[in-house]
Order: structure tokens, then C-alpha cells, then sequence
């Protein structure tokens, strides 16, 4: 695919990647531990389902680029343990408040770096886990690891625990890029790596590659693809490079100018997807290829794909649980999510108290909007007799205000319209975050400055 250059300074603009709706800057302190504490009571009354994140918010060295929310420390093991003391507090807590045993469909250990705890504490701490929830063997249990800093010894741990997916930040294997972002790992480290997780049998295996990012060019990634496709993990996250130094302050050791510009970093992401279709892998969604095989390119075509603050998911349960700092909940269209820093995090917990900063309770109308973009984001295409099934509201009397931003999709060939479906083109799929904008209430209200990284 070709896009002029025009096109592409015309929709390269601040906005939101959707991993939740609303977005996270429009919840309040509003949503305290008390609505927490009764939500969590109220889905213990319930059949529901659980989806299970725990963010270990520990990495050894920064990388430069970094948009996660992490804390660098030595690996040693008074860390791990600390935190697995305060997490521990926090899971009893809202066992607690849940009154009973519930059944998680989807565990997801992410952070930071999960494997920056020792075997023994991360034993530790999935058994605190399954000590309160049932884990349903089938779901998904997936965890991201660091390939620098993991042994084939701490591998197979991981696997007897009874994770089946595993995903390893990969990012760029150019050396010159690695020494630029602080991250050097040679393909040789990522090979052996990948060998440990084939021999114990994960039932997927995902990288992740950043595009974008400062010293990359197309020839440079095109050699960093190539080398992916030779390992042949199951799934793969292309993430546009989310260049945030206003959020992040440690993005200003950067060296801007070797950033990739606009029309460059979409020729890299364009070369790249041509490359992965070529080569067995399925584009899935927005930043996602995957093996045909795969359970997120079936579900994709299925049309059974899903997404929450993990990205995009296969299993969703009914209802989500965060623990750690700055996990995100959602419960009863209520978003709740932890202070971020551990200083904080550990003193609510210190005191018994459930660490809640902040919360969104979601109105019918976020509830109409962020179904929306859900269907825009993950199947490329909404139905209104779906929406009206939904909603029993007519799309179009809904959306009028948003006519303008749907004839404008068309007119710059980002969607197809007709009197039941809108879909969204090849074009739009690589811009579908500038198409949910459109339906996104709150950034109209206040149109976003440098709030969000660019959509390009
Ligand atoms: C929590 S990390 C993965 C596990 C582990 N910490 C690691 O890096 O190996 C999650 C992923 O987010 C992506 N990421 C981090 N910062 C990003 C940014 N500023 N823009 C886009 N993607 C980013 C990277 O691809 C990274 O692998
Ligand atoms: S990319 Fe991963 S390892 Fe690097 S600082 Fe961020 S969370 Fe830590």
C-alpha cells in the first residue's frame, strides 16, 4: 500500500490508543476504595467471570524509550519480596470483599518485568493467587519476560506454574538502534531464548517490535523483521513508537532527531506488515500479526476479538481485576485503577486499605461509545441492526453529530458506509485510531494537545 505523504501529515495527529473507553485522563478520584470494596462484593454474588492482571512494576536498567509504568532497581531479591508482601495484602483484601472463590479465565502477569522476580517468587506469588482464585487451566495465563535477564531454569518454572503464553519484549535488533534506546540484546540471546520457550511447549509464543523508534530506518527494520520471521514466534505486537517526553521524562534521553518522521515511520510499519503477510502471518487489528493458527488470528476472524488494557485479548471473562501499582479494574462499568507509585501503593496497603486512586463510572453513553469503538477497533466494522440490538437506539438519530466525522472517514477513504454497515478500508485500518476519535465524547470537549502520542 501506498500513502501519500499529504494524507499522512493530514491524520498524524495526538490521540488516544483506546485500550479503554473513556480514556484514562477523564477519571476522577471520584471512584474511591469504598465503590471498589462494594463492586467487589456485588461480583461476589454474581456467576461473572474473572480476568486477573498483576503488574510487577520492577526493571533491572531503563529503556529509553519506555511508556510502561516501572520502577529500575537492582535484582535483588529484598524488592521482589517487599512487593510480594504488599500484592499478597492487596489479594486478600479483595478476596475479602468478593466473599468467595471465583474462577479467572484470563491471568496476565505484566509489568515492568515479571521475570524480574526470582523463581522462588514468582512460585510465591502464584500460589498466593491460587490460594483465593480458581485458575481455569484453559484460559489464557500469559506473562511478559525480559530476554536479557531469564534463565531456561526460570523458563521451565514459569511453565510448571502453568502459563501457556509467553511474550518477550524484543523491540529492534539493529545494534545501533539498541545502543540509542539502552537496550542491546543480540538475535543470539533472543534465538536461545525462543529454542527454551519451544522446548517446554507454550502454547504461544509473542514478540514485541517497536517501530518508530530513534535511528530506525526501513532498510534497518526490514533486517529486524527478517529475523523475526526466521525465529517464527506465534504472534507479534507491532507498537508504533509512542513518543510521550512531556509524560516520560526519561524519552529526553532520546536523541530526537534520529526519530523517524512521520511519512518514515509509516513506511517502516507498511514494509513490515508487507513483509509479515508475506511470510504466513495474519494482520490482525490495529498492531497485532499472528500465525493462521493462532488462537487470536481465529478469534479475529471469528470476529471474537476483544480489547482491554492488555491490549487486544482472545478470552474476556465478564468483569477484570488489577493488583499491583497502576493496575485497572473494571467492574460493573466501573474503571478503578491503583496509585502508581510504590510509595503510595504500599501505604494504602500498609494501613489495610484497598489502593484506589481513581475511577471512571461509565453513562449510558460512554457504555453506547466505548461499544463502538470497540467494534471499529477489533472487527474493522460495526452493524447498526448489532448496535440496535445492543442499544434498541437507531445509529444514525444517535450519531448525529458525528455525520460530519463519518462523511469526512469517507471522503478521506478511511471507512465505506451504507445503510447497515460501516467499514473501515485498508487505509482506515492503519488510521483506525483517527476514526474512533471521532466518536470519543470527551476529546471534543476538550480537543487533546500533547496529551496523547501521535497517531502516526
Ligand atoms: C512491559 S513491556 C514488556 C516486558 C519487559 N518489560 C520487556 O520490555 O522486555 C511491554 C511492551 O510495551 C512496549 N512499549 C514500551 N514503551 C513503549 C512506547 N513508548 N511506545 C510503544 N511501545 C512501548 C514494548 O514493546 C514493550 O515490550
Ligand atoms: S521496556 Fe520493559 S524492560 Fe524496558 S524499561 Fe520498559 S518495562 Fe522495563
Amino acid at each position: 500500500m501506498k500513502i501519500d505523504k499529504e494524507t499522512i501529515l493530514k491524520l498524524d495527529r495526538p490521540g488516544p490508543r483506546y485500550t479503554s473507553y473513556p480514556t484514562a485522563p477523564e477519571w476522577s478520584s471520584g471512584v474511591s476504595a469504598d465503590t471498589y470494596r462494594e463492586q467487589l462484593s456485588n461480583f461476589g454474588n454474581t456467576e461473572k467471570t474473572l480476568s486477573l492482571y498483576a503488574h510487577i512494576p520492577f526493571c533491572e536498567t531503563l529503556c529509553y524509550f519506555c511508556g510502561c509504568t516501572m520502577n529500575i532497581r537492582p535484582q535483588e531479591d529484598k524488592y521482589g519480596d517487599e512487593f510480594i508482601g504488599f500484592i499478597s495484602k492487596e489479594i486478600d483484601q479483595i478476596a475479602r470483599s468478593i466473599g468467595r472463590r471465583k474462577t479467572v479465565r484470563q491471568l496476565h502477569w505484566g509489568g515492568g518485568t515479571p521475570s524480574f522476580l526470582s523463581e522462588e517468587q514468582m512460585i510465591r506469588l502464584f500460589d498466593k493467587i491460587r490460594s483465593v482464585f480458581d485458575i481455569d487451566p484453559t484460559g489464557e495465563i500469559a506473562i511478559e519476560v525480559d530476554p536479557r535477564r531469564i534463565s531456561q531454569s526460570k523458563v521451565k518454572t514459569i511453565k510448571d506454574l502453568g502459563f501457556n503464553r509467553i511474550s518477550i519484549g524484543l523491540q529492534d535488533f539493529d545494534e545501533r538502534v539498541q545502543k540509542e534506546v539502552n537496550r542491546v540484546q543480540p538475535f543470539a540471546l533472543v534465538k536461545q531464548f525462543h529454542q527454551w520457550c519451544r522446548k517446554y511447549q507454550f502454547a504461544s509464543v509473542n514478540f514485541d517490535l517497536i517501530y518508530g523508534l530513534p535511528g530506525q530506518t526501513q532498510q534497518s527494520f526490514t533486517k529486524t523483521v527478517e529475523q523475526v520471521i526466521a525465529l517464527r514466534p506465534d504472534r507479534i505486537a507491532l507498537y508504533s513508537f509512542a513518543y510521550v517526553p512531556w509524560l516520560k521524562k526519561h524519552q529526553n534521553k532520546l536523541k530526537a532527531d534520529l526519530l523517524p518522521a512521520a511519512d518514515e515511520k509509516l513506511e517502516i510499519f507498511l514494509k513490515a506488515r508487507e513483509l509479515f503477510l508475506q511470510n504466513g502471518y495474519e494482520a490482525i487489528a490495529m498492531d497485532h500479526f499472528a500465525l493462521k493458527d493462532d488462537d487470536l488470528a481465529k478469534a479475529f476472524r471469528d470476529g471474537k476479538l476483544y480489547r482491554n488494557f492488555m491490549g487486544y485479548t482472545v478470552k474476556p471473562a465478564d468483569e477484570y481485576i488489577g493488583l499491583g501499582p497502576s493496575a485497572i479494574g473494571f467492574l460493573e462499568n466501573t474503571f478503578f485503577q491503583n496509585y502508581k507509585t510504590i510509595p503510595e501503593y504500599y501505604r494504602f496497603l500498609k494501613q489495610d486499605e484497598l489502593p484506589v486512586e481513581r475511577g471512571k463510572v461509565l453513562s449510558q453513553d460512554d457504555q453506547i461509545r466505548k461499544w463502538v469503538i470497540g467494534a471499529l477497533m477489533c472487527h474493522f466494522q460495526l452493524n447498526k441492526d448489532n448496535f440496535f440490538q445492543m442499544f434498541h437506539k437507531n445509529f444514525d438519530d444517535y450519531f448525529v453529530d458525528e455525520q460530519k466525522h463519518i462523511q469526512e472517514c469517507q471522503n478521506n477513504r478511511l471507512l465505506t458506509v451504507d445503510a447497515q454497515n460501516l467499514v473501515v478500508t485498508d487505509l482506515g485500518k492503519i488510521f483506525i485510531r483517527n476514526i474512533c476519535m471521532g466518536f470519543d465524547w470527551y476529546l471534543r470537549q476538550h480537543q487533546a494537545k500533547q496529551k496523547f502520542s501521535r497517531t502516526v
